[in-house]
């Protein structure tokens, strides 16, 4: 039934625990912050731990519930470290959003195939493992879950330097909707957000180009580029009651650049 209390629970993920991979970059801080202020107890995580630690403390003092463990989600050990860090700490696990991610921008002929398999590491296999060892916990616990992971839109779209790239966010959005499928049975749902250009150290580059940042610019419908706080609602959304029925599925977080 449709009531108040009804409505009021929607959107809530109060008290529900999140494990937010790549913390302390552009759209993972914006999340981890989201999350925070929504009231849900959130485990940060990235590799590098003082900048870790430097968010836990602006985090808290905004009087959000967080701890953070440095840990690279590349390495199967450091992956199932996160996942009892999580459950230690706050006794369980509902929500994964992965925001991590690596690019290293360089044609065909010039890059290494070690440099591209790390692309393909951090981006691919890294959200194969958090969300294998994250589901594993949900499973146990019999509460369903939530699985968000932060693709591109660049998975759907090929582009001059993205071998590495746009290969591994390809794959990625191919392996949430797998993941969506072997999940469901357990109430889990798992579903990609497919951001175009965030203002960020990733995208700092772009920025700098003036012929990039204005071809972007005239393929954007809505006619500017996405801010981290733009993520948010988002984010919340996929790991809420509200989005109880949607897995499976890639949604673009991109001012309009898929349907132009
Ligand atoms: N910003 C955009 O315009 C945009 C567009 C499309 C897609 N995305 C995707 O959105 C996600 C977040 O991007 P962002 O813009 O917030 O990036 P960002 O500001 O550069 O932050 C990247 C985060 O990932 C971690 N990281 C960096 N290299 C890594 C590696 N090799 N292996 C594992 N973790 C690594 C970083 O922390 P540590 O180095 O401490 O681990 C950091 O927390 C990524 O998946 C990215 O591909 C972003």
């Amino acid at each position: 039934m449709v009531n108040k209390e009804f409505i009021e629970k929607l959107f809530s993920i109060k008290d529900k625990v999140a494990v937010v991979t790549g913390a302390t970059g552009a759209l993972g801080s914006a999340v981890a912050a989201g999350y925070c202020m929504a009231g849900a107890k959130v485990i940060l995580t990235a590799r590098n731990g003082e900048k870790l630690s430097k968010l836990a403390a602006e985090l808290k003092a905004a009087g959000g519930v967080c701890e953070h463990i440095a840990a690279d989600p590349t390495v199967e050990e450091d992956v199932r470290k996160i996942m009892k860090f999580a459950a230690d700490t706050y006794g369980e696990l509902n929500i994964l959003c992965t925001c991590h991610g690596f690019n290293a921008a360089k044609g065909v002929l010039e890059q290494s195939v070690e440099e591209w398999q790390k692309i393909m590491d951090a981006n691919t296999k890294s959200v194969y493992l958090l969300a294998k060892y994250a589901a594993e916990r949900m499973v146990a616990q019999k509460k369903g879950g939530k699985i968000v992971v932060t693709s591109s839109a660049r998975s759907k779209r090929g582009m001059k330097g993205y071998t590495g790239y746009s290969a591994s966010k390809g794959a990625v959005d191919l392996l949430v909707q797998s993941l969506g499928c072997d999940l469901g049975q357990y109430n889990i749902q798992v579903n990609s957000l497919n951001p175009t250009v965030f203002r960020s150290d990733l995208t700092e580059w772009m920025f700098h180009d003036d012929n990039v940042y204005q071809n972007f610019l005239k393929r954007l419908p809505i006619g500017r580029l996405g801010e981290p706080e733009d993520f948010i609602g988002m984010a919340i959304f996929l790991a809420s009651p509200a989005s109880d029925f949607f897995t499976s599925s890639n949604y673009a977080a991109d001012g309009g650049y898929w349907g132009n």
